[in-house]
This record gives structure tokens, C-alpha cells and sequence, in this order.
């Protein structure tokens, strides 16, 4: 090609350089700033893992309670922003109105979209991680018609957040310790991953100098597609389809369907561009699974049963094998998140509301690279030459 490589879907291209994350995807490893994902799971919360992704190290207790202090007085969104919500249809999907909110919040924070200050761009990342949880439990409180609920002050991240998305003001709400840790591992295990479709949206929207907010917007966007964070709703959707058309006697049928190319069906939750190995998300995310399962008294679940036997046949099958194909962070992720009461159509908003942090951190390590270009892909050219408007 002379000047420049053809790599469509960037297969072999780096486009950047990156000290946030860390995955070697033959031997199925993932780190944050070094630290091994299987480690940050067991031992700290999603809190830590934010302060980690932003500033490159854990906090110190002092720096946690200042940076818990500080992310909860940020977690209210502008009033106006329920009214611009309510320009929605009730029935939209939440992707489509978190995509919105997100963009929208460029028109309501313009007080630290200058993104040539350093203090400007931090004061954005906290909100942005701070409001997002509002922003989504707003969106799933619209769908269902019930009223707002305000964040408060006195409770964790993620416990702020399942009060937003299920409490009402007509009872008091008590926040499951349960179920509270299963969904700030759900964040942990979706805080970064490098530079994934999303994040790349977000660092080459961002490399015009436009603001965070925008730029975010457009990593939300991108990673509601099912080739990506869609994936989690739609792998639920699949296992539901199984069980509706016969359950553990169809999985045989549907699997030989995921072989036959002419089909056109995926299994969803199964494979990666970087993994060739197990991904060590789904293996945290599985464990997850099976202690929520058991402690909501859910053992039984057939739909966790369902995605086992799938698990199980996809591992010894030759089409698997061949391809390197395993499962990868969104194939259990639904079932916890069902399991917990969130409805399968705010799966990958959640996904957006954990990947938030990695998206920012990742735009500002960008914007703070001296040498940063605007991102300027070349193309093959296979249309027609020059001729000339005969009329
Ligand atoms: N089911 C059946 N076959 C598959 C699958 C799958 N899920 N994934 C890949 N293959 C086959 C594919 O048909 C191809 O076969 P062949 O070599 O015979 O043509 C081979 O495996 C390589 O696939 P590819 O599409 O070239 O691989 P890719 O790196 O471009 O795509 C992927 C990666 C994640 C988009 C793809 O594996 C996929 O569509 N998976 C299902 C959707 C999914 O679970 N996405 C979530 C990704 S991880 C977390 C996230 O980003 O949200």
C-alpha cells in the first residue's frame, strides 16, 4: 500500500501508548496499573479501583475518604437535567437516553470542559464518575414511570446507586450487603480494558480537542452495539431463547446453529479480539454468579444452569478449540445482574456506568501527551476515477 498498512479493524495496529492496563490475552491476564484483576476483586472496592485507574496507585486510607468525600458530593445531576429528560419517550432504550444524558452534560457542566486545564479536566472525571450511576438509576426510573429517587450522601458508591434504581418514597429502602458487593464487582471487572472499541472512540473523538462529556457520549454510544458491551443484554436474551425453546434438551440444537456459518448466530458472551484464553473477567464474574445464586436462594437458577452446559459443550467442542473461543466478561455478568433485579435492558448501561472511569482516565493520559495527534485514519480507495460530469 505504499504509504501506510491496510489493517482494517486494527488487528495489528497500536494507536497509542498506555499505561493504565494491562492484558496478555494468550495467558488470559488482565492488570490495572499493575496490579492483578483476580487481587483488586478479593480486596478493594470500586472506589479504590477508580482512584487506581485515575492516579496510578491505591489509596492510602486518608486519600480513600477523601476521594469517597469527594465523589458523593458530586453524585446530584442539574435539576434541569430531569426536565430534559422527560423529553423522552418512556419506551426508549436506555442506551439511546444514557447517550443523551451524557452528551447533554457538555450543555450543563461547560464550567470544566477546558480541557487545556489540568484542574478542569479532574473536576470533569469526578463528575462524570459521580453523576453516571444517578444518570442511569434516572433512566430506569423514567422507564417505569416512578418518580426520581435523589442520591444520598450516607451510603457507598454502589449502595447510593441500587437505592437510586429500586428504592421509592414510599418505603424505606435497605441496601442487600449482598447484593451491593456482587454489583461493585460487577464494576471492578468492568472499570478498564484497554484500548477496546469504546475507549478508542472515546480517545479519537477526544483527539479533535473536543470536551469530555462529548467524547464520552461517543464511547457510550459505541459500546452499546452487541459486537461489544450490547453483549451482556443480548447473552441473556440467548439463554433465554434456549430456555423458551426447550432449555438443557435444546442446547445441543442451538450449538450446532453457533457452528453453521450460514446461520448468522453468535454466541454471545463467548470470544475476544485479545483473549485466546479463558478471560479472567468471566472466571471472577462465574464465582460471582454462583455466590449471589446462593445467597439470594437461587441455586437453581436454570438459566445459570443453561449457560454452564453451553460453557461446558463450547470447551470440548473442536469448532471452540479451534478458534480459541471462551467466555469473556458479559456471559455471566446478566445472570448476576438479573439475579439482582436489574431489568435486561439496563445491563449495558451499567457496563457504561462502570467503564466511565476507564474512559476518562484513558482521554486524559491522551490529552496529557504532549505528542498527541488528532487521530486521522487512511483508507484503501476502491471507487471510481477521476471522470468528468457529462450532462
Ligand atoms: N460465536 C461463534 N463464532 C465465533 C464467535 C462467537 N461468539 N466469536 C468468534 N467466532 C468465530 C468467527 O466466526 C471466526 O471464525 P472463522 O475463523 O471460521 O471465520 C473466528 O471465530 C474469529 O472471529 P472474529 O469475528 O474474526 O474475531 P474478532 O476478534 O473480530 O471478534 C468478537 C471478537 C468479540 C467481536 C467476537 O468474538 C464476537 O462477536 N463475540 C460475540 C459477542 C461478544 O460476546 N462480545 C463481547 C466481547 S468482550 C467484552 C465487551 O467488549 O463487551
Amino acid at each position: 500500500t505504499g504509504k501506510f498498512t491496510y489493517d482494517p479493524g486494527f488487528l495489528s495496529t497500536a494507536s497509542c501508548s498506555s499505561s493504565i492496563t494491562y492484558i496478555d490475552g494468550d495467558k488470559g491476564e488482565l492488570l490495572y496499573r499493575g496490579y492483578p484483576i483476580e487481587q483488586l476483586a478479593v480486596n478493594c472496592d470500586f472506589m479504590d479501583i477508580c482512584y487506581l485507574i485515575l492516579n496510578g496507585d491505591l489509596p492510602d486510607s486518608k486519600e480513600k475518604l477523601a476521594f469517597d468525600d469527594l465523589i458523593t458530593h458530586h453524585t446530584m445531576v442539574n435539576e434541569q437535567m430531569h426536565f430534559f429528560m422527560r423529553g423522552f419517550r418512556r419506551d426508549a432504550h436506555p442506551m439511546a437516553v444514557l447517550t443523551g444524558l451524557v452528551g447533554a452534560m457538555s450543555a450543563f457542566y461547560h464550567d470544566s470542559t477546558d480541557i487545556t486545564d489540568e484542574h478542569s479536566r479532574h473536576v470533569s472525571a469526578i463528575r462524570m464518575i459521580a453523576k453516571m450511576p444517578t444518570l442511569v438509576a434516572m433512566a430506569y426510573k423514567y422507564s417505569q414511570g416512578q418518580p426520581f429517587i435523589y442520591p444520598q450522601n450516607n451510603l457507598s458508591y454502589t449502595g447510593n446507586f441500587l437505592r437510586m434504581m429500586f428504592a421509592t418514597p414510599c418505603e424505606d429502602y435497605v441496601v442487600n450487603p449482598v447484593v451491593e458487593r456482587a454489583l461493585d464487582r460487577i464494576f471492578i471487572l468492568h472499570a478498564d480494558h484497554e484500548q477496546n472499541a469504546s475507549t478508542s472512540t472515546v480517545r479519537l473523538c477526544g483527539s479533535s480537542g473536543t470536551n469530555p462529556f462529548a467524547a464520552i457520549a461517543a464511547g457510550v454510544a459505541c459500546l452499546w452495539g452487541p459486537a461489544h458491551g450490547g453483549a451482556n443484554e443480548a447473552c441473556l436474551n440467548m439463554l433465554e431463547e434456549i430456555q423458551a425453546k426447550g432449555g438443557m434438551s435444546y442446547v445441543g440444537q442451538f450449538m450446532e446453529q453457533v457452528k453453521d456459518k450460514n446461520s448468522g448466530v453468535r454466541l454471545m458472551g463467548f470470544g475476544h479480539r485479545v483473549y485466546k484464553n479463558y478471560d479472567p473477567r468471566a472466571k471472577l464474574m462465574q464465582q460471582t454468579c454462583k455466590e449471589v445464586l446462593a445467597s439470594l436462594g437461587l441455586e437453581n437458577d436454570p438459566l445459570f444452569k443453561l449457560a454452564m452446559e453451553v460453557e461446558r459443550i463450547a470447551l470440548e467442542d473442536q469448532y471452540f478449540v479451534d478458534r480459541k473461543l471462551y467466555p469473556n466478561v458479559d456471559f455471566y455478568s446478566g445472570i448476576v445482574q438479573r439475579a439482582i433485579g436489574v431489568p435486561t435492558a439496563l445491563f449495558t448501561a451499567i457496563f457504561a456506568l462502570a467503564r466511565t472511569v476507564g474512559w476518562i482516565a484513558q482521554w486524559n493520559e491522551m490529552i496529557s501527551d504532549p505528542e498527541y495527534k488528532i487521530g486521522r485514519p487512511r483508507q484503501l480507495f476502491v471507487g471510481s476515477t477521476a471522470r468528468d460530469v457529462k450532462r
